[in-house]
């Protein structure tokens, strides 16, 4: 059995982690591929809320092995705190259970303050970014001067960091006018990560290979979304890692053919945090009521999530670059009590109908949204388990986004917690 892949389709929010913690229920493995702690899942199990940004979601199932791929970036003091906190609330997070590729790159302290003085030097043209320092740190792993997390298996890794921290000093006192870092210091306290991470380090990509051929059941869990992708989305206003499929591939070292099934999870509606082109984006009441029954406030950062129509033309979008198969659409419980529901089939831009995504942000702040208009429906959803009992009109917009898209909807999720699902 290869595996199968969850990723987000919009700006991420989408709902991945509550879809990968349901899914794993019949998993053995669950790999994230990208990204760092700029990810916030959530799950939510019998009213205990847990949020995770490095620890794939799946760890709340004792059978599960976790795995952290190469491909990510990866905060030591915030890995190590998201440990204690889950063992905290009784989760086996030891490195039986965890295991974290040598292969990824570290975030050092370094890349948090480049992040911050970089959007200060954007001005108004700023990202908007989480402020992880997830963008210095995929620069220095491109630039070939990262800190990887098996550079914790050497014997001079104290002066190793040392070294790193004194170059990047350079860059923070001549470029940005910031004082320099103690690297003194940080070579201290990276030197006491490396005692507790030390255990965790894998070769992940074994791992994956040698679970496939023992006829384990694998998930592989996206962060953020095809929209924010490197290559795919709205760039500049997007990530440094692929959250799209491919990223999957080189970030985990699999083959295309370990995946046989590719998820992707997308909102009833639109959502994006930080700046970018939006077309659909609503700063009006209906916006307001996405925002307050939604609860539309980042996992990592609090902040508020711009809300909108669906937008299926970033969907069709999503289908290809994925080669998505299905669809799992989230928090569609938010939508009952609106008297009509929008949806984008295509965008007007100068005079023209697009059915295609543009793929330069500029034209798509430009484009205007052409809207098909449904019915709402008045109704809670969120006791729905089944099809057959979801009002008339929420099933028909349903219909509607698969027949847009061309994909099926195989899930609809009702609510934040795992039960709270229709499987279609
Ligand atoms: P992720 O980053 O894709 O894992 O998504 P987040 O966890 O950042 O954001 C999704 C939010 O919506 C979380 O607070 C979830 O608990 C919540 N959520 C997920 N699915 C549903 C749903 O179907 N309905 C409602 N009302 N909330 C949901
Ligand atoms: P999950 O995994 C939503 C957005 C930031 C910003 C842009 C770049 O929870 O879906 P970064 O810090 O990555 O350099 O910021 O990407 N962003 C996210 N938005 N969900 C996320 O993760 C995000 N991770 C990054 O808001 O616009
Ligand atoms: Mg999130």
């Amino acid at each position: 059995m290869p595996g199968t892949l969850i990723l987000g389709a919009q700006w991420g929010d989408e709902g991945k982690g509550k879809i990968t913690d349901m899914l794993a229920a019949e998993a053995d493995v669950v790999a994230r591929y990208q990204g760092g702690d700029n990810a916030g899942h959530t799950v939510v199990v019998g009213g205990q809320t847990f949020r995770l940004h490095l620890v794939p979601s799946g760890i709340l199932y004792p059978q599960v092995l976790c795995l952290l791929g190469n491909g990510m970036v990866i905060n030591p003091r915030r890995l190590l705190a998201e440990i204690d906190e889950l063992a905290g609330r009784g989760m086996d997070v030891s490195p039986s259970r965890l295991k974290i590729s040598g292969q990824a790159h570290l975030i050092m302290p370094y890349h948090p303050v480049l992040d911050s003085a970089s959007e200060t030097s954007l001005g108004a043209g700023k990202i908007g970014t989480t402020g992880r320092g997830i963008g210095p740190a995929y620069t220095d792993k491109a630039a070939r001067q990262g800190v990887r997390v098996q550079d914790m298996l050497r014997d001079d890794f104290r002066a190793h960091v040392r070294a790193a921290v004194q170059q990047k000093n350079i860059v923070l006192e001549r470029l940005y006018g910031q004082p320099p870092l103690d690297a003194e210091a940080i070579a201290e306290e990276f030197a006491g990560h490396a005692e507790r991470i030390r255990s965790y380090i894998a070769d992940v990509s074994k791992l994956l290979d040698d679970a496939y051929r023992a006829g384990k059941r694998l998930l592989y869990e996206g962060a953020q979304g095809t929209l924010l992708d490197i290559d795919y989305g709205t760039y500049p206003y997007v990530t440094s890692s692929s959250p799209s499929a491919g990223g999957a591939l080189t970030g985990l070292g699999i083959g295309p053919n370990r995946i046989d099934r590719i998820i992707a999870v997308a909102k009833a509606y639109q959502t994006r945090v930080g700046a970018g082109p939006f077309p659909t984006e609503l700063c009006d009441l209906v916006g307001d009521m996405m925002v307050e029954r939604g609860h539309e406030y980042g996992t990592t950062t609090g902040r508020r999530r711009r809300t909108g129509w669906l937008d299926l033309v970033t969907l069709r979008y999503a289908a290809r670059v994925n080669g998505l198969q299905e669809i799992a659409l989230t928090k569609l419980d938010v939508l009952s009590g609106l008297n009509q529901i929008k949806a984008c089939v295509a965008y007007h831009w100068r005079g023209r109908e697009l059915q295609d995504f543009p793929t330069d942000a500029e034209i798509l702040a430009e484009c205007q949204p052409v809207y098909v208009e449904s019915d709402g429906w008045e109704e809670e959803i969120s006791q729905v388990r089944t099809w057959e009992e979801m009002p008339e009109e929420a099933q028909a917009y349903v219909k509607l986004i698969e027949e847009t898209v061309g994909l099926p909807v195989t899930m609809i999720s009702v609510g934040p917690e795992r039960e709270q699902i229709v499987r279609k």
